[in-house]
């Protein structure tokens, strides 16, 4: 679906808000590409390169290791992740923060491999599960920007392909916002978690592109957002740094390896491999694009309302559960649906996530946006106990050392 002409239409649009922005002259959009457009998240702590896009006011010089000095907030989140490998029995986990569009901490502990010994590092590639649904909204928010599938799906396939569906013995018009949503299988009335539901939306997508492949389109969006290390989970092709998959045998007492499975029916709801580095720039993506332009202004991927919708909760889904309430591919905390997530005591007053579930794999994509604050999770364990506690944990150390820190606004001018 991202033909070239396609592309060149994203970014004709992208350059035109960035005219908006008043941030370029004439002579500054010639300079900048269609490909350094698109590379604008996230930043690298002393990654001065990330941050010269030919802007025609040069972008402030930032001290990042002085005005970002997290050691305390590591050191303490590393206390408490060993504590909860070591209770769990996880065999490996990685963890990447970022604040305010920057990673500031990347870290990996235990074993990718156990028969290898080969360690967890940032680079370890790992199944992602559902955040899958996260990234796949993302690129349906795209074509939803280009008014491709809006209409009820019976219009996009035919009846060989989907047929039609009875609910208390009337015919039913399923819609794409019912399966967003999870709120299909009783339609509108109630939510129910499915991943096959993604596998229809992508056959709804994929009927509106070019070569009618959605497994090709997705690597392609990833290609595009610079998620260099993301894949589709396929078992034959080499992917450098894949881990091994693990679940714990209660019989025994000990880890196991997963078998091989092929998950390949489910690639638009839970069938990606990825970074916790990746997952950040998504992340970050989809924040700056929420909030409209990024700490120094420029632009987001994706449009603002879009973004929002995704993120607004689904009465009928937070009524029905106890987590907060599901968006579009995000589960979404906000307003009231807070109390009823975090109980008695909210943690954060607004929260965006998905969490995934996988063979021998679990993983956690946190976005808290009034501190800016991206969490990116991956573990190589299946059904990984206490992977939210832990996690929330590791996001309120650093949540709160942000609070305590006015030295952590960011200078939009400055001669520092
Ligand atoms: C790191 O954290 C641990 C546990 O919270 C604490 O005992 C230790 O003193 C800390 N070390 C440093 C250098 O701050
Ligand atoms: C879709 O594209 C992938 C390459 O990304 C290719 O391996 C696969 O065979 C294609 N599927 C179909 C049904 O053509
Ligand atoms: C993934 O594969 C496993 C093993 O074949 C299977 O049990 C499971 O149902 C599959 N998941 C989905 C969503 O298709
Ligand atoms: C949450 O509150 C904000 C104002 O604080 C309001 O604009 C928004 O519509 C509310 N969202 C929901 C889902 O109730």
């Amino acid at each position: 679906m991202f033909t070239d002409d396609v592309l060149l239409e994203i970014c004709e649009k992208k350059m035109s808000r960035l005219k908006t922005f008043g941030i370029f002259t004439a002579g500054g959009i010639a300079a900048l590409t269609c490909s350094q457009a698109f590379q604008l998240y996230p930043f690298k702590i002393g990654d001065s390169e990330q941050l010269s896009v030919k802007l025609e006011e040069p972008i402030p010089k930032l001290d990042y290791n002085k005005k970002y000095d997290f050691t305390n907030s590591i050191n303490e989140s590393i206390f408490k992740l060993d504590q909860w490998r070591v209770a769990n029995t996880i065999p490996g986990y990685v963890i990447g923060i970022s604040v305010k569009g920057r990673n500031v901490w990347l870290h990996g502990d235990g074993f990718a491999d156990i028969e290898n010994a080969i360690p967890c590092t940032p680079n370890t590639v790992m199944r992602i599960a559902s955040i899958s649904k996260s990234i796949t909204a993302a690129l349906l928010g795209k074509m939803l920007e280009e008014k491709k599938v809006y209409k009820p799906i019976r219009e996009y396939l035919t009846p060989e392909q989907f047929p039609d569906k009875t609910w208390e013995d009337k015919k039913v018009d399923i819609t794409l916002r019912q399966l967003v949503s999870h709120i299909v299988a009783k339609p509108g009335t109630k939510y129910v978690y499915t991943t096959y539901g993604w596998t229809l939306i992508s056959a709804v997508m994929e009927s509106q592109m070019k070569d009618k492949n959605f497994s090709k389109a997705i690597k392609s969006f990833v290609n595009e957002l610079g998620m260099k290390h993301t894949f589709v989970d396929e078992n034959s092709p080499i992917i450098y740094n894949r881990a091994s998959y693990y679940m714990f045998n209660k019989k025994t007492g000990k880890i196991e390896n997963c078998p091989s499975v092929d998950n390949s029916s489910k690639i638009a709801g839970g069938g990606l491999l990825s970074t916790v580095g990746d997952l950040l720039r998504f992340g970050n993506l989809m924040l700056y694009s929420w909030k409209g332009t990024d700490p120094f202004g420029r632009p987001g991927y994706l449009d603002s309302k879009i973004v929002d919708q995704m993120w607004t909760p689904v009465e009928t889904t937070f009524k029905s559960n106890s987590f907060g309430g599901y968006g579009i591919g995000w589960v979404s905390i906000r307003n009231e649906s807070a109390k009823k997530a975090f109980a008695a005591e909210p943690r954060f007053s607004t929260l965006f996530y998905h969490s995934g579930g996988a063979v021998g794999a679990s993983s956690l994509l946190i976005i808290e946006p009034e501190k800016e604050i991206v969490v990116a999770f991956i573990t190589n364990m299946l059904s990984a106990k206490e992977m939210y506690r832990i996690v929330y944990d590791v996001t309120e150390i650093f949540s709160k050392q942000i609070s305590g820190d006015s030295s952590l606004k960011i200078a939009t001018t400055s001669t520092s």
